[in-house]
């Protein structure tokens, strides 16, 4: 079982459906330039909800999904497996997707670029790879607010701290160029500019599923954490017309000769 840093609770698939929300347009946008078609075999790997299954069933793709997750199973939208990226070279046949997609899973394995030469394994000839992930390094609120800066200093200490790379969605190119796939035929970039007051939600949630490991990484106390949690609330009462940035949203596509 990998180690997946936001943990897997009931709270956490709620908070991986709204983000999925936030995104939908983005990821559809960026399947629709790889040229999804009717009746292309569609892999999603690290599938979560199946929120990106969705969007590929609705463009008449025939949908598998991939997940260690095996309770997320039961809610996806076509066929699911269950499977550890990071070791599990044979849960789908070599060659056999038109479309293998990742959003927000390389950010989460310990070497990203074995996972992407597995992905890139199982595309079909004259098929295409699609990638997106984060670079978290924008998160910021405008005026600044100390609320915002200590879910920094935990959240994208501990992620550091587990041996993630917050930027991993700047680094793809590099990382495509290092899995031998070669350079993106196309990249794209999509941010998200929100308010404090709806944005809170998501920081309270995304501190909620690291705080387990941040407590253990001695980050933070559980004082600190609950002070943290009842802070977020005031400042999306009394900061709520702030700008808060969300991380970019990065994808890479690259077809196979
Ligand atoms: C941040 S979520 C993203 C979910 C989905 N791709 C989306 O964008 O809505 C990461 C997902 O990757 C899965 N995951 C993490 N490590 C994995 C691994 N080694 N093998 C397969 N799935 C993994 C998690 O269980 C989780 O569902």
């Amino acid at each position: 079982m990998s180690d997946y840093v936001m943990g897997r609770t009931t709270e956490e698939h709620e908070r991986l459906r709204r983000q999925a929300e936030v995104w939908a347009s983005a990821t559809a946008r960026l399947l629709d330039r790889a040229g999804l078609s009717p009746g292309d075999r569609c892999l999603d790997v690290g599938c979560g909800t199946g929120a990106v299954m969705d969007l590929m069933v609705a463009r008449g793709g025939v949908v598998t999904g991939i997940d260690v997750d095996v309770s997320l199973g039961a809610a996806v939208d076509g066929t699911f497996v269950r499977a550890d990226v990071e070791r599990d070279d044979d849960a789908v046949p070599a060659g056999g997707f038109d479309l293998v997609f990742g959003r927000l899973i390389l950010l989460h394995v310990a070497d990203p670029v074995a996972v992407l030469r597995r992905m890139w394994r199982w595309v079909a000839p004259g098929g295409v790879l699609v990638v997106q992930d984060y670079d978290m390094r924008t998160v910021d609120s405008y005026p600044p607010l100390s609320v915002v800066d200590e879910w920094r200093r935990v959240f994208l200490g501990a992620y550091a701290a587990a041996g993630r790379d917050i930027r991993l969605g700047t680094r793809l190119p590099a990382l495509f160029a290092q899995a031998g796939i070669g350079a993106p035929d196309t990249t794209d970039v999509t941010g998200r500019l929100g308010t404090t007051a709806d944005s809170a939600g998501m920081l309270a949630a995304t501190y909620r599923s690291i705080a387990p490991l941040a407590l253990a990484q001695s980050l933070i106390t559980e004082t600190q954490r609950d002070e943290w949690l009842s802070e977020i609330d005031t400042a999306a009462r009394v900061y709520g017309d702030h700008t808060a940035m969300w991380p970019l949203l990065i994808g890479a596509v690259r077809r196979k000769g």
